[in-house]
């Protein structure tokens, strides 16, 4: 073997930034290079990325990451892929081109085409085939509103000539040759997110594109989360990719929760908590999703049971841009701690309807509670009470589910550098909450997958072993506080439910 360096390179193609970030074979993270692409709401309720965009930036940042560190392309054994799941957009077979924006898993467009399916009564169908309750927040049904909204779409589509993808499947297309020859291919875990994935069989369910009307030449090939998905032709020529998966299933991966009843939190642009649940799928029920955690080639596939919050980094971006309530997000928790607590005040950030466990596409955000005594500091508390809240209200299905509670929670993304949102969070779920050094864990987990995928790493054990905990909050509210704040967390989610007409 060459004494060069070598190395692993993980994209995490998220809902604000796409990153890069590059390790070496002792799992240590060397080099990070990233950018935001821009959020387009065109009206209420539509989320849009430019797939442009987004592709420039993966040809931006991965270069960059290396060159940051004096590195290129020949000491790179793998590259991993983790992205935003859900999110969806269709593109022209022979020539590569978009053919409409990313439609993202916070838009609600496609809230028809879900009150159809449901009132065709395939509501209990979709959940037992897919896992996943019929919602506009997996990808199904907004790729059933495009078909129906793009002009010539669905024919084309029924012809083979326009290509369906997540994130992931539209990276792979590009890297792997793009229109000459790129490969058309998805991870069963990002499938899993489509409301079009029979859960059990791991590939398209045609009851299912029966169901939401997808033509299936349109349709990507479905491969295991590690594995052969091309070699780069561009952007680092020559690499294998050798693994992709939702980041969700990454972060997973990336925490090192292999065995059956590990957890992690990810608190992102959303809040997202999967608990591995072993090699069965485990039963719907609760308000959590059954969804594939990773199929490693020639294993059983390893299922989990996902309680998904729509909004949490969400909602203080949005307190930053359209409130201007602070200048950057991290000044949140600074303003949040010139007040004891909230004041009286409750935030239900339901943007985008209500996810897990309560599944209310029907809700919009309120705050309530307000009184002249209030401010800009009480507001923040319970802006941040609100990601609290909304992960203890999982973690209560999550416990229901499997008939116990949690031991300890572990949490990654980029809202735990927030010391007071961790140790409120630990406070309401009154379960101790443990960062990793690594608090980057979705590109970890694409790194680990990658890399495990090419034989960089041996094992899950070996992996395993390359966890080490940063941060451990305890919880310390008292029982009757706790008890209190949460009944009025419910009165006020109960005034964000059913707003939306029909
Ligand atoms: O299901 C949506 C999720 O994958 C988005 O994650 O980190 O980009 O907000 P994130």
């Amino acid at each position: 073997m060459s004494s060069d360096p070598r190395y692993v390179v993980a994209v995490d193609q998220g809902t604000t930034s796409t990153r890069s970030i590059v390790f070496d074979l002792q799992g240590r993270m060397v080099s990070l290079a990233s950018r935001q692409h821009r959020h387009h709401h065109p009206q209420p309720g539509w989320s849009e990325h430019d797939p442009a965009e987004i592709w420039r930036h993966v040809q931006h940042v991965v270069p960059q990451a290396l060159d940051d560190i004096g590195a290129d392309a020949s000491q790179v054994v793998a590259l991993g892929i983790a992205n935003q799941r859900e999110s969806c957009l269709v593109w022209e077979r022979r020539t590569g081109r978009p053919l409409t924006p990313v439609i993202t898993w916070e838009d609600t467009r496609a809230g028809d085409v879900v009150q159809q399916v449901l009132d065709a009564g395939h509501g209990d169908l979709v959940v037992e085939r897919t896992g996943a309750p019929v919602s506009t927040y997996f990808a199904g049904s907004r790729l059933r509103w495009l078909l129906d909204h793009v002009r010539g779409l669905a024919e084309r589509a029924e012809r083979g000539e326009v290509c369906f993808g997540t994130m992931e499947t539209w990276l792979v297309w590009n890297l792997t040759g793009g229109a000459d020859g790129g490969r058309h291919v998805t991870d069963v875990t990002n499938a899993s997110r489509t409301n079009l994935l029979d859960v059990r069989g791991l590939d398209w369910d045609p009851r299912m594109l029966e169901v939401f009307g997808v033509p299936h030449a349109m349709l990507p090939h479905v491969e295991p989360t590690t594995g052969d998905f091309g070699t780069c032709t561009s952007v680092l020529p020559g690499v294998p990719v050798a693994a992709a998966m939702g980041d969700q299933q990454a972060a997973l991966f990336g925490q090192t929760c292999f065995a059956p009843g590990q957890s992690k939190a990810t608190f992102g642009t959303g809040a997202f908590l999967l608990v591995n649940a072993g090699s069965e799928v485990p039963p719907s029920g609760h308000g959590l999703v059954p969804t594939v955690a990773y199929v490693l080639p020639g294993e059983a596939p390893v299922y989990a049971l996902e309680g998904s919050v729509a909004a949490a980094g969400s909602l203080v971006q949005w307190c930053r841009d359209a409130l201007r309530l602070v200048p950057t997000a991290p000044r949140i928790e600074t303003l949040a701690r010139t007040a004891p607590d909230n004041g009286g005040c409750y935030v239900v950030p339901a943007f985008s309807g209500l996810y897990a466990p309560r599944w209310d596409a029907h809700a919009r955000g309120v705050i309530v509670g307000l009184t002249a005594y209030v401010d800009r500091g009480h507001l923040a508390r319970g802006v941040l009470e609100a990601t609290a809240w909304q992960t203890a209200e999982v973690v209560e299905a999550v416990a229901s589910a499997l008939g116990h509670g949690l031991d300890a929670l572990r949490v990654d993304g980029g809202m735990t550098t927030n010391h007071l949102l961790m140790q409120t969070v630990a406070d309401v779920l009154d379960v101790p909450v443990e960062r990793p050094l690594f608090a980057e864990t979705v590109s970890v987990g694409a790194a680990y997958a990658a890399g495990l995928g090419v034989g960089a790493w041996g094992d899950l054990d070996a992996l395993s072993r390359l966890w080490r905990r940063a941060a451990r909050w305890e919880p310390a509210m008292p029982d009757a506080v706790r008890r209190r704040e949460r009944a009025q967390w419910s009165r006020a989610v109960e005034r964000a439910q059913h707003w939306v007409e029909l």
